[in-house]
């Protein structure tokens, strides 16, 4: 062993160096792959809730057979909401009509005028709102009273025998 090795003013070998310069290299890939990685997992963690939240909007009410035609039904239902990363659930209702057995409609249980709940009155085969004596077809069509437009609808499907809606948000 020499007396000046590994010393200041010592000169590598071509193996020293290229081993130093594959190393480095490593390190610098490595860290970019970890980077990349971090990267990928934080972005996911903040969008995913949003994502989420889109594929979950639809609700089920039941099997589409249990509504009887020209017998419209105050249906309770659990909405999940999202908000960034709280989940709430809130109590709501919609009215489920149909005629046919086949064809469904979902009413927003708010009357049109200043939002009150109204109710179906099955004797006058009517619904019957009481704030201001407003009264709707059974396709929501405004009879009386002052409501300016007709009962708002939600979009209504069926899958596999269930029926679903998609809630509009409420103020
Ligand atoms: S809120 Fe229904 S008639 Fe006014």
């Amino acid at each position: 062993m020499s007396c000046c090795e590994g010393g200041p003013g010592r000169h590598e070998t071509p193996e020293e160096l290229s081993r130093r310069a594959f190393l480095s290299r490593a390190a610098a890939f490595f860290g970019g792959l970890i980077g990349a990685v971090l990267t990928g997992v934080g972005l996911g963690y903040f969008i995913s809730p949003a994502l989420r939240e889109k594929a979950g909007a639809w609700v089920d009410l039941g099997r589409a057979g249990n509504f009887k035609p020209g017998a419209p039904v105050l249906v309770e239902y659990t909405q999940r909401k999202r908000d960034s990363w709280i989940t709430s659930e809130t109590r709501s209702s919609a009215w489920v009509v149909t005629e046919n057995g086949r064809d469904f409609t979902a009413f927003d249980p708010r009357c049109t005028h200043l939002g009150c709940p109204y109710r179906w009155n099955a004797q006058d085969k009517k619904f019957l709102c009481p704030c201001h004596t407003a009264s709707f077809a059974m396709d929501g069509k405004v009879l009386g009273g002052p409501p300016p437009r007709p009962l708002d609808r939600y979009e209504t499907k069926l899958e596999d025998g269930q029926l679903l809606i998609l809630p509009q948000a409420r103020a």
